[in-house]
């Protein structure tokens, strides 16, 4: 691996700590102050990408909580702290510059080892595939955490209609290649396009999700639209957006944040309180919109549904 890449990513002073933020724009709510943001979404029409405030049907969703109990993050909250790099570093800085971003026409390839390769529009997707509802926690290796009401479909019913082959053991995933929308992307220092990859029966796994909405409503570009993968059990980096390419392969594909810092970010990247991140702890995490930490889950809580996965294998050094 090139040295130019060993000491950046993610780091935790890049994060802005987040009940301050929320405290700030609650407080300005409460005042009745209409933040600039929300002031030009209200005057302007949206070209695409995030609804209007009012337009999201935020009150179907009262009450609603994941398996746990813990009720939903706020559809705020969800789409004003993003990590999406192809933009910015600044979570807060990428709704308002991902606001123009056009994610239709879109396609995804699924190529590689299959027998029925085929090129999907979007439109094919969300027509093919019914679109479900699922809560679920997203934990970031940040050590921050959020539970959003996503909809999608499952993984495994498109990787079934390619039919990978008996060579097939991986997925491959790649983000769109555009540094006119994407900006950092003409940023050499990071190994462009984004690009993910799951061990095929994790892929096959139910919980694995591609994601086409949240809050009922279309992803919003800053949560990777139209469509981007979300594996719950997995730190937010495997989960990723805006793909374009879905290839089938034999071995073990690179991964974005590997390849730019191998001994911080593994392939498998499974939630873990006792595989501490080497520069920060990974037992507890703050619950966005929370001030207190939560303990941290063994696979971010869906133990049940994925430790068969791993049996026999070491979680620590396959971190
Ligand atoms: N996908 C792409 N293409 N680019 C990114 O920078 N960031 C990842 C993941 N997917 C990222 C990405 C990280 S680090 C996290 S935590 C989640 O997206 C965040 O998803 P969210 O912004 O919808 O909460």
């Amino acid at each position: 691996m090139d040295n130019k890449y060993k000491s950046i990513p993610v780091l935790p002073s890049e994060i802005t700590p987040k009940s301050l933020y929320l405290n700030r724009r609650d407080f300005l709510k409460a005042a009745g102050i209409v933040t600039g943001s929300a002031l030009l979404a209200a005057c302007a029409p949206k070209a695409t990408g995030t609804p209007a405030p009012g337009a999201i049907n935020e009150s179907a969703y009262v009450g609603k909580t994941d398996e746990l109990g813990s009720p939903l993050n706020s559809y705020e909250d969800i789409t004003n702290y993003n990590n999406f790099y192809e933009f910015s570093t600044n979570k807060e800085a990428v709704a308002p510059l991902s606001a123009n971003f056009k994610s239709h026409p879109w396609t995804v390839e699924v190529s590689g080892l299959v027998n029925n390769p085929k090129t999907y529009a979007i439109e094919d997707l969300l027509s093919k595939f019914p679109q479900e509802d699922r809560i679920y926690r997203l934990r970031c290796v940040e050590a921050w955490s959020m539970v959003i009401p996503w909809r999608g479909f499952p993984l495994a019913s498109l990787l079934k209609e390619v039919e990978p082959t008996s060579n097939a053991k991986f997925v491959r995933f790649e983000t769109l290649t555009d540094p006119e929308q994407f900006p950092a992307e003409n940023n050499a220092f990071y190994p462009w396009p984004y690009h993910e990859g799951l061990r095929l029966d994790e892929a096959m796994n139910d919980l694995a999700i591609l994601a086409t909405g949240l809050y009922g409503e279309p992803l919003p570009p800053q949560d990777g639209a139209p469509i981007r993968l979300v594996v719950p059990w997995k730190y937010g980096f495997k989960s990723i957006k805006s793909i374009v390419k879905i290839e089938l392969v034999d071995t073990q594909p690179t991964t974005f944040w590997k390849d730019i810092a191998a001994n911080e970010y593994g392939f498998y990247a499974n939630v873990n309180p006792d595989v501490p991140h080497p520069r920060w702890l990974q037992n507890s995490e703050r619950r966005i919109g929370e001030l207190a930490r939560r303990p941290t889950l063994l696979f971010n809580g869906y133990a049940e549904q994925v430790a068969y996965l791993y049996e026999g294998m070491d979680l620590k050094l396959n971190y």
